[in-house]
């Protein structure tokens, strides 16, 4: 199909990260053969590689192309004679703009939203007076994937995105969740780079874990006895286990034979006699115990002592979906110094706001022989790595997201990305606070000393008072997980928060607790039980070390970037109380 060879294998703009978007583009135009563009893996030109060239896709102008995508919006013209599609594939914002004769296909199918093509064709410069640099003159339709419009619950219309969340399987097909889809990509590239680049090695922490991370109690549980005694319920209707009677039939049997087998023997029988009577006994005694076995079998979840057995769970023990992957990645901080985890967490805690899921992705450093200075610092390099990434590797969907969902979202970026974060103390913010509502600042929440910060303190500390991230350091201990440092005044432990304008806390971490009594104290201070953490306390009972590090909420930092307004229209699939689709 395509003559020319690819002079060399050009990579695409959006997979060269550690190349600047202006420089890749630089690279590109040095040879703009289509075939060079062509997808390694897959029988099209990614409309990205010909969009975001710098001059727009001019230069490809002459060449023949395949491309792949689905028709956004398609109109007929000329009386029916061809048609204009809208044509996206996912890999950028911008849509190819595509003509088709009636010569060559049914138009009819081909302008339906939604459609499905793959077309062949040259592309071609368009009249002077067009947005578009370039469009694509199709010569061939190689497959249609169609759309019965009455039916496709995507129409051309403005979608609201709580409309979205009730087609979950469609709306990657929406500008919008593309863009953050790419943004999100992006920033997890972005994270793997920091932390590759300082050294940090990654480590996968378990999903299903035995402790609970933050002993607030809000895991779900892992468990099969639920399932297990739902099969046995229906099993046992199906097929209900023998009566007292029967078990005590077969004993008698068993009983009766082996007799038998006694006589033989007493009657000095012949051995083929003696065999067959001791193989009928064996055959008594195995339907015997069979019989026994489920005539013990009850229906629902088994107890003992009053409780939920868990010895005879999957596990051997309770089990839980982590909330944290910190308490597992500290044991490879303790061993091989920079480590960092990044998977889903989860928690079963009620929260209904924009803020919280109850499955999100968190990124978590753990450095070794680091305090809690060393630990804000990593935090604060980490954020404006991402700020910057996404200004130098995402400009086009950010501008998407500046266009339609907050204006602010660029400006945002590069602020962060330069300005040094303020740090300061609880103690000092809740002065701050208490001062604002002094000066007629009203909060729902009271605020003094002790209190958690709500998300309403929090914001106003970094969007109003200071206008740009803030890092409040050393809270009471009374409202701090167990594990963090305690400080010298008693009072108030070694923990840091990144607060960040739109969002409030994108970032809980602290100085852990390395002294072997002190953490054993607190453990026990705050009512847990120990023997869980036993394997955590050898930490600091073989060769401790002082240790710090932090969580980011992933969907957080992507609220953050876009301006998006609710958490589950950040992460592919949102799970959130009453709702697990797919
Ligand atoms: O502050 P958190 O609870 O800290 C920890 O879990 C520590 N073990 C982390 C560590 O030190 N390694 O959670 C960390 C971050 C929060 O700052 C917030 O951004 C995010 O995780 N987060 C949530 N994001 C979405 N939905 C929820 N329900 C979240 N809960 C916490
Ligand atoms: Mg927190």
């Amino acid at each position: 199909m395509l003559s020319l060879r690819p002079p060399f294998i050009l990579k695409l703009p959006n997979l060269v990260p550690k190349m600047s978007l202006s420089d890749q583009m630089a690279a590109a135009s040095i040879s703009t053969s289509a075939s060079a563009l062509k997808h390694a893996f897959s029988d099209r030109v990614p409309i990205r590689s010909i969009l975001c060239l710098p001059d727009g896709g001019a230069s490809l102008s002459g060449q023949r192309v395949r491309v792949g995508g689905w028709v956004k919006t398609g109109r007929k013209q000329g009386s029916g004679s061809f048609a204009f599609l809208e044509v996206s594939d996912g890999t950028c914002p911008a849509n190819l703009q595509v003509i088709v004769d009636a010569s060559v296909a049914d138009l009819g199918s081909l302008v339906q939203t939604g459609t499905c093509v793959q077309l062949e064709g040259t592309l071609k410069e368009p009249p002077e007076g067009t947005k578009q640099k370039i469009e694509l003159r199709v010569e061939e339709v190689v497959h249609v994937g169609p759309v019965d419009p009455a039916k496709y619950p995507l129409p051309k219309t403005k979608l609201t995105l709580e409309f979205l969340r009730d087609v979950v399987h469609l709306r990657p097909k929406t500008n919008t969740i593309s863009a953050i889809a790419r943004i999100r990509n992006a920033l997890a590239y972005a994270t793997h780079t920091f932390f590759q680049n300082h050294g940090f090695l990654y480590i996968h922490t378990p999903i299903i874990t035995t402790s609970d991370c933050e002993g607030a109690g809000e895991m779900f549980q892992v468990t099969t006895l639920i399932s297990e005694a739902d099969k046995l319920e229906k099993e046992l209707v199906k097929n209900p286990p023998p009566s007292e009677s029967e078990v005590e039939a077969a004993r008698l049997v068993v009983k009766e034979k082996g007799e038998a087998v006694a006589q033989l023997k007493a009657a000095k029988a012949s051995q083929t006699d003696i065999t067959e009577a001791v193989a009928v006994l064996s055959k008594a005694k195995e339907s015997l115990s069979k019989l026994e076995e489920r005539f013990k079998l009850k229906p629902g979840i088994p107890q003992k002592d009053g409780k939920i057995d868990y010895g005879v769970d999957f596990f051997a023990r309770q089990a839980f979906l982590t909330v944290s992957g910190q308490l597992q990645v500290e044991t490879f901080a303790c061993a091989v110094s920079t480590v960092y985890t990044f998977g889903p967490t989860f928690r079963a805690e009620n929260s209904h706001t924009s803020r919280h899921l109850a499955e999100f992705w968190m990124v978590e450093p753990e450095i070794a022989f680091a305090d809690l200075k060393d630990d804000m610092n990593c935090a604060e390099a980490y954020v404006k790595f991402l700020c910057k990434w996404l200004l130098d590797n995402c400009f086009d969907d950010m501008e998407f997201m500046a266009k339609n969902c907050d204006k602010g979202c660029i400006d945002r970026l590069r602020m962060v990305a330069s300005t040094p974060f303020e740090r300061v103390s609880y103690t000092e913010a809740v002065d701050i606070l208490i001062e604002a509502v002094k000066g007629g600042k009203q909060f729902e929440n009271k605020v003094e000393w002790g209190i958690d910060l709500a998300s309403e303190h929090e914001r106003f500390l970094t969007e109003v008072k200071y206008q740009k991230p803030v890092i409040v350091y050393n809270y009471p201990k009374g409202i701090k997980a167990f594990y963090m440092r305690l400080n010298d005044d008693n009072k108030t432990v070694a923990a840091m928060d990144v607060l960040v304008p739109k969002v409030g806390e994108l970032i809980g971490g602290s100085q852990r607790e390395e002294r072997y009594e002190n953490i054993r104290d607190r453990i026990l201070e705050m009512g847990l039980p120990t023997e869980p953490y036993e394997w955590y306390l050898d930490l600091r009972r073989y060769g401790t070390v002082k240790h710090s590090g932090f969580g980011l909420g992933f969907e957080r930092m992507i609220l953050f970037a876009t301006g998006m307004d609710n958490i589950r229209d950040v992460i592919p699939f949102p799970r959130y109380p009453g709702r697990a689709d797919l």
